[in-house]
């Protein structure tokens, strides 16, 4: 099956109250256990590609990968570009068959971001590429900054209005309290849903929830039981993500629940089988897991059985 954009992926799940995952990837192994996960489900899925990780492994390999499992599986499926800032890798993405775009112009002033926006969507819409904006930054815990300053820069929903008129994205990302990464929170997990809510009033493209890893117990558990280090690592509730959706989320990021199943599984192997050596075994039991993993977020979100 063709690859497709996030629009034909995205535009169902908002009318229809689910959302689909979009997972980061940067190798085979990853790629495999979320089309294996899809798959078993009848799931769409999105397939999110960082500019560090097309630096990691290139276009032409991780674009190919991504199609030939596409093909294989029959999974409906897209190939896009996460936090993209940069036009030379924006052109590489069209270029190289990329069938969707972030471009994160969240940390200009508005109406750069807007400006900045509006030209990748002038370079992506006559490709049939579809164009995902962030309005609103995400900040972590390492963020040492006051509450009404966190506040502040959550995205404000009638300028989220203005933003989608303005610059012509096809879906917009949203900061409600979530951020990147292992650590999320210091206290209580906390989105702000009643702003969202807001949002989705006045936005009815489809709205995107980035760092939503939810740092499940039973991964992170596994990791540490192995050796990992992770002191204080806090996600986002699967609780908040389910509580989210119906307000217009139909798109939700997860990267690190990815990375720290992969993490725990091969710490795993190589501790208790040490007479193992065969590459296929040890990221084989890593693909398993995050197979696991990705079928998991799968349900929650909703997009089982909508392929
Ligand atoms: O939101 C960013 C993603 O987790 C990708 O991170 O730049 O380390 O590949 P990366
Ligand atoms: P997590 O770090 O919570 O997995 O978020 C990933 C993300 O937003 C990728 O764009
Ligand atoms: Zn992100």
């Amino acid at each position: 099956m063709p690859l497709l954009d996030n629009n034909q992926l995205m535009v169902p799940a908002r009318l229809g109250g689910y959302a689909v995952g979009a997972f980061n990837t940067s190798n085979l192994e990853i790629t495999a256990a979320i089309f294996e996960a899809a798959a078993e489900l009848n799931s769409p899925v999105i397939i999110a590609t960082s500019q560090s990780a097309i630096k990691y492994a290139g276009y032409r390999n991780l674009h190919d990968i991504v199609r030939n499992f596409s093909d294989e599986t029959g999974v409906p499926a897209s190939l896009h570009l996460d936090h993209g800032t940069d036009l030379d890798v924006i052109r590489g993405c069209i270029e190289n068959g990329w069938t969707s775009l972030m471009i994160d112009g969240s940390h200009l002033p508005f109406r750069e971001n807007i400006k900045k926006t509006l030209a990748v969507v002038e370079l992506a819409h006559p490709m049939g590429i579809s164009v995902e904006a962030e309005l609103g930054r995400l900040m972590g815990v390492e963020d040492e900054i006051a509450v009404d300053e966190r506040d502040a820069a959550m995205t404000d929903p009638d300028q989220a209005a203005e933003f989608v008129e303005l610059s012509g994205c096809d879906s917009l990302a949203v900061a409600i309290g979530t951020s990147h990464g292992a650590y999320k929170f210091k206290g209580d997990a906390k989105l702000a849903i009643g702003r969202l809510e807001k949002i989705a009033e006045l936005v009815s493209v489809p709205l995107v929830l980035h760092g939503a890893s939810a740092v499940p117990p039973n991964v992170l558990e596994l990791a540490r039981k192995y050796g990992a280090e992770l002191p204080g690592a806090k996600g986002v509730p699967p609780e908040s993500i389910r509580e989210a959706i119906p307000f217009g989320i139909a798109k939700v990021n997860i990267d690190t629940d990815l990375r720290l199943a992969f993490t725990g599984c091969t710490r795993q192997i190589l501790a208790d089988s040490p007479e193992v050596f065969d590459p296929r075994k040890i990221l084989g039991a890593a693909r398993e897991g995050m197979k696991e993993l990705v079928k998991s977020k799968i349900e929650l979100f909703g997009s089982a059985g909508k392929a």
